[in-house]
């Protein structure tokens, strides 16, 4: 191994939203960024960006469309033009303008919940409404519903699904054959496909990741495919992401609504480091997958030694993980709460991806495995004491 994931950065006093949000005394394991260090070369090209100390607009270059294009080829097998990708500071800000461009005030938009709560946030802040398709959840994995999803489809206010590709929190990694099912589906009923693929490149080894677009034409014609650097590198305070959107009527309807508010200029340092990440980041990826799944493996070591009572969704992509904490038999917020303020851990609310999320609490894995172990014994000590 040559990069060091085990090394412990202090984020304190960074401005850093997971780490200065809450008291010093609370470890905090929710929102999915990662405390690990960049790869060695996105920190150089950003010092070196930074060096040269005018920061004006700033625009992309063929640099970066390259880069993009190229490791969407490389990764993902999916052929894609420049003039398909277009900027979006992040991909809840570029939900948000989609679904306003795809949509009329009461439209309602399909998801697949427990699923990452911005969504609803990004349907309901905009005057949607949000049309539930729970996934299911039996032998202790999530599956999608196709007989649900194809009564909800047919419903006339319905232009829109978004579709959480790996999926956040249940760590899914949808197959070619339910994508296809899915995708179908939708063609079937005139409803555009979103899929949220900013976890797309976080896939453990045994899994393989179908980008939605690649499937066949008639899906590239038919969805918006969102992917950034931002999650699989550590780049999300860059806020820089790229909509692909092939189809040119989606795209004039997307580009209007950005336009509309004025968004289209890149941060001065995120064509740097977006460029250095895809095209330098490969050997620090496949090491990252590696120090994850040992993460994941610690933890399903050490839960089943110590508290064998919660149970691990075992996630096929993204560094989150979805426990099962039901058989505690607490209200979700009282769990969340005792969490938080008797364990000192701060975890993701289970319930605030969807009802279907009561009794659970995702847990972020990208940090140092020592970081990892504090928070289980925290978590593993208040439970034995609240049973003494
Ligand atoms: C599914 C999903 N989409 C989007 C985001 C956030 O993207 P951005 O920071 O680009 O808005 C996250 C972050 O956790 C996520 O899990």
């Amino acid at each position: 191994m040559s990069y060091d994931f085990d090394k412990v950065i202090e984020r304190r006093n960074t401005n850093c939203e997971k780490w200065d949000a809450m008291g010093e005394d609370v470890l905090p394991m929710w929102v999915a960024d990662m405390d690990f260090e960049v790869l060695p070369e996105i920190l150089e090209a950003v010092k070196k960006r930074a060096g040269h100390a005018v920061y004006g607009y700033t625009r992309f270059s063929d640099k970066y469309y390259d880069a993009v294009i190229s490791w969407v080829k490389r990764r993902h097998n999916w052929n894609i033009k420049k003039e398909w990708i277009v900027y979006s500071p992040g991909i809840v800000t570029g939900l948000n303008l989609i679904v306003k461009a795809l949509n009329q005030v009461g439209d309602k938009i399909i998801i697949q919940t427990p699923v990452y709560y911005p969504f609803f946030r990004a349907i309901e802040n905009n005057g949607f409404r949000v049309l539930r398709n729970p996934l299911k959840f039996e032998n202790g994995k999530y599956k999608m519903d196709f007989e649900d999803l194809e009564k909800k489809l047919k419903d006339k206010r319905v232009k829109t699904l978004i579709l959480c590709s790996p999926h956040n929190p249940v760590g899914r990694v949808w197959t070619k054959e339910e994508l296809k099912k899915l995708g179908d589906l939708c063609l079937e009923n005139g409803v555009t496909v979103v899929s949220d693929e900013i976890h797309s490149d976080i896939i453990y080894k045994e899994n393989e990741h179908t980008t939605f677009g690649a499937i066949s034409k008639d899906f590239e014609n038919n969805s918006i495919v969102c992917i950034s650097a931002s999650k699989t590198f550590n780049l999300a305070g860059l806020r820089t992401s790229s909509l692909i959107i092939p189809n040119k009527e989606l795209r004039r309807k997307v580009i209007n609504v950005i336009e509309s508010i004025g968004n289209a200029e890149p941060n001065a340092f995120s064509e740097c480091a977006s460029v250095a990440a895809y095209n330098h980041g490969e050997q620090w990826l496949s090491e990252l997958m590696d120090y994850l799944k040992e993460n994941l493996n610690f933890m399903k070591k050490y839960i089943s030694e110590n508290m064998p009572y919660v149970k691990v969704i075992e996630p096929e992509g993204t560094y989150l993980a979805w426990l099962d904490f039901s058989a505690l038999k607490m209200d979700p917020r009282e769990l969340h709460e005792f969490i938080l303020k008797k364990a000192k851990v701060w975890l993701d609310e289970g319930y605030i991806f969807g009802d279907e999320g009561n009794g659970f609490e995702r847990i972020n894995l990208a940090c140092p495995r020592s970081i990892l172990k504090e928070g289980l014994e925290r978590i593993n000590k208040a439970i034995k004491q609240s049973k003494e």
